[in-house]
């Protein structure tokens, strides 16, 4: 893909890192751990593939760019409360986020909890509030993230994650799980952008749809990750689904590599009918592809021998 398009990508970070700061509390004069903590929380450098998939979506439908980037940053701070529980001692006990101490290891689990129940409050707060909107968009902006993060969404994915992971399950069990606690918020994303932008119905459910195939694959990419990786090259803990099923675990990482370019390939045939044959998303789909390729040379450190069963999602 061209560096045209990774110019674009990078110039929309940069935008989105900037609203996002704007839309955190900077100060809070009586409180200044608890604004300290949020901004940690959520401000700390990520990919920020998530309000990125929102902004192509919306832009590249002809939608406008300020509401946009607000809806994104509405989805980056449920992602980003999502990884604040993610990684507490009840969860996956992991100490480094983003290249920084997880908020619970430098502000205490207290802090914790109340940083992702406020990242997530503010971000209903913005989408209900994002003016040149019409009502309805924003209530459909908020239904849609709502059901993303519930019980039919992230919430029951993790819950699956937690509980179901510690037994062997069947690649189909996993699938459905990442699509739960990885997928659903993909989803959401692409979608909320086709709302900012006034698409029709069709158009939307073809962006769950690519979304969908990018979450499953992008989960897999993160398992891999997390499976003998430098912690120092991807600034969070490694290991911390030793024990769990994944599909790394179960299949090895020769499978899951083909799964991931299985599913990449449908995203990006998916976004090819929405879009023509060239599109911001389909760039993310290729940096995601060429991400993957090494991490599938590496050597299995954990899997159990199983091979593949083709044609399973
Ligand atoms: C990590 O997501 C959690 C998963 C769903 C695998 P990201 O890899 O997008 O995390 P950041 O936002 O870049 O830190
Ligand atoms: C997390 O999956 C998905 C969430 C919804 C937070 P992981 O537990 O694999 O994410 P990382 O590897 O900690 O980022
Ligand atoms: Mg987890
Ligand atoms: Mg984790
Ligand atoms: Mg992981």
């Amino acid at each position: 893909m061209t560096a045209d398009l990774t110019t674009s990508a990078a110039e929309a970070r940069r935008r989105i890192d900037v609203r996002l700061a704007e839309l955190m509390p900077h100060a809070l004069p009586d409180q200044p751990e608890l604004a300290a903590a949020l901004r940690d929380g959520v401000l700390t450098p990520g990919k920020r593939l998530r309000p990125l998939m929102t902004l192509f979506a919306a832009e590249d439908l002809g939608g406008a760019q300020a509401p946009a980037i607000d809806a994104g940053c509405a989805v980056e701070m449920i992602h980003a409360a999502s990884l604040v529980l993610d990684d507490m001692p009840c969860m996956d006990d992991a100490l480094l986020r983003r290249g920084q101490p997880a908020v619970h290891a430098g502000h205490g689990e207290d802090l914790a909890l109340l940083v992702s129940v406020a990242a997530i409050s503010h971000a209903y707060g913005l989408l209900a509030g994002i003016a040149p909107l019409s009502p309805q968009a924003r209530i459909d902006c908020i239904v849609i993230l709502s059901r993303a993060v519930g019980v039919g969404g992230l919430v029951a994915g993790q819950f699956a994650d937690l509980r179901g992971g510690r037994n062997v399950r069947p690649t189909t069990e996993i699938s459905t799980t990442n699509g739960l606690k990885t997928g659903s918020l993909f989803i959401a994303a692409a979608e909320i952008g086709a709302v900012v932008a006034g698409a029709d119905a069709g158009t939307r459910n073809q962006l769950r749809t690519f979304a969908d195939e990018l979450g499953q694959a992008f989960q897999l990419l993160d398992d891999l990750l997390d499976d003998g990786t430098n912690p120092l090259l991807i600034g969070k803990d490694v290991g911390k689904d030793n024990g769990k099923s994944t599909m790394v675990s179960l299949v090895g990482r020769a499978s899951v590599q083909r799964r991931i370019e299985r599913h990449l390939g449908a995203a990006d045939r998916g976004l090819t009918e929405i879009f023509g044959p060239r599109s911001r998303l389909h760039w993310l789909v290729e940096t995601m592809l060429a991400q993957a390729r090494p991490l599938s040379l590496m050597q299995d450190v954990t899997t159990h021998g199983l091979s593949e069963e083709v044609g399973a999602r």
